[in-house]
């Protein structure tokens, strides 16, 4: 089947814009695949971490991009887990250093080149979800919804906060800013695939709204976009 027979939704935006899990309850809500497109690319960087691959060496990062055997499955309580080469990885690529790391090897064309087909091979019916930077704009161009998210870097910034704290990692508000403000400033400026909103897609400013009212916004455009 072709990809553009598979009802698409993109959903692009900076770290921290809520994507995730927006994209996780869409899916869940539609019964939908889930393409955390982030997790490759810091799969691809805890790959080369462990193979000792700098994280500028493009050719040998898209090596491992192309040759990595990735697996994602859930617990019986619906969390997401993640294998790498049959190791279960799902923590290790959640950390700060995992993201920036991912963030460095994500500007190398040849790696982003590398993951496109891979990508695509989840657009299965009866449908995707597809979570990332360039969904809309590189990667499913023919999608029938395409969404940017994005919220204050402030708000970011204290959502990760939060998060991080009830993960027992600890971190200042200061610093996760300073990161924040880095991987914006490396994935909106790289020349391969930038992070940019698709002239075409649903701009969401998610600055204090809830989860839920995000997802029922996105549920309301698919309804009135796709045929579902
Ligand atoms: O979304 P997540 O924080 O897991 O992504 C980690 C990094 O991977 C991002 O900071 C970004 O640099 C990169 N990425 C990307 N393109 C995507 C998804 C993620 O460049 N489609």
């Amino acid at each position: 089947m072709k990809p553009n027979d598979v009802p698409i939704i993109t959903i692009d935006g900076p770290s921290g814009s809520g994507k995730g899990t927006v994209s996780r309850e869409v899916a869940r809500s539609l019964g939908w695949t889930l393409l955390d497109s982030g997790a490759l690319y810091r799969l691809v960087a805890h790959a080369a971490r462990l193979q000792k691959i700098n994280l500028s060496d493009g050719l040998s990062l898209a090596r491992v991009a192309q040759s990595m055997e990735v697996r994602f499955g859930s617990t019986d309580f619906g969390d997401a887990r993640v294998w790498l080469d049959g190791q279960e990885v799902t923590s290790a690529i959640r950390t700060e250093q995992a993201g920036n790391d991912a963030s460095k090897v994500a500007a190398e064309r040849s790696v982003r080149t590398a993951l496109l087909d891979r990508q695509r091979g989840f657009a299965n019916r009866p449908g995707l979800v597809a979570d990332g930077r360039d969904m809309g704009t590189v990667v499913f161009p023919e999608a029938g919804l395409k969404i940017f998210l994005y919220a204050s870097a402030a708000e970011r910034a204290l959502r990760r906060h939060k998060q991080l704290k009830e993960q027992g990692v600890a971190a200042t508000l200061a610093a996760l800013s300073l990161e924040i403000a880095e991987r914006d400033l490396r994935d909106s400026t790289r020349a391969a695939s930038p992070l940019v909103a698709s002239v075409d897609a649903e701009l969401i400013d998610s600055t204090g709204m809830s989860v839920s009212s995000v997802v029922a916004r996105v549920l309301n455009f698919a309804r009135g976009r796709l045929s579902i």
